[in-house]
């Protein structure tokens, strides 16, 4: 079946989303003043949230993205995490925010955390706009966080069903006997 926004009801508003994304700039302002930053954000679920995020940051920084996917295209993970795209910057010795758009079973921060933690970077955060816990098939800190929410499979504001939902402004859950 099409995937069909007749079958998502709204989780979070624009607005809602962007007073808590104003909260999370000013915390990441004040942590990271006078430091060396690269903010690296994982393409592709992250692009309408570290616009924003980074737009909130009132600090000069590095921004870099990598491509990491974890799902065959429906709404369970593969539990395979694959590297499509590398940063092109190095974080050696810099501090190195990275920045999600959910965290489900933590597979995909895992293998990204231990990745960028080899490259000896002066610390190594991640920032995440949702977070769902009880999905966790591995442990994985996760620093900032916009919201927790329960198991639903959520679509809008860059995270899909099948490629699509990315560019709704809001998030929305969608229905799970039709997706
Ligand atoms: C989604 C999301 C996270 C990951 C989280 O990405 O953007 O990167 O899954 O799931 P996990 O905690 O179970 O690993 P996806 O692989 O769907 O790619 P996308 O960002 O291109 O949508």
């Amino acid at each position: 079946m099409e995937p069909s926004r007749d079958r998502i009801s709204p989780l979070f508003s624009e607005a809602r989303l962007q007073a808590r994304i104003k909260e999370l700039g000013a915390e990441l302002t004040r942590d990271y003043a006078g430091k060396d930053l690269v903010v690296v954000g994982l393409l592709n679920g992250v692009y309408p949230f570290f616009a924003d995020l980074t737009r909130a940051m009132e600090l000069d920084f590095d921004v870099s993205f990598m491509q990491a996917a974890s799902y065959g295209g429906g709404t369970e993970s593969t539990g395979e995490v694959i590297i499509h795209k590398d940063m092109d910057t190095s974080i050696r010795g810099r501090h190195c925010l990275v920045v999600e758009d959910i965290v489900d079973t933590g597979l995909t921060l895992n293998k990204i955390r231990h990745l960028l933690q080899d490259r000896e970077p002066a610390s190594l955060r991640i920032v995440a706009l949702l977070n769902k816990p009880k999905r966790r098939r591995v442990e994985v800190t996760v620093d900032y966080v916009g919201f927790v929410i329960e198991d639903h499979f959520v679509v809008g504001y860059g995270l899909d069903l099948s490629g699509k939902f990315r560019n709704l402004p809001f998030v929305g859950i969608y229905d799970p006997e039709h997706a």
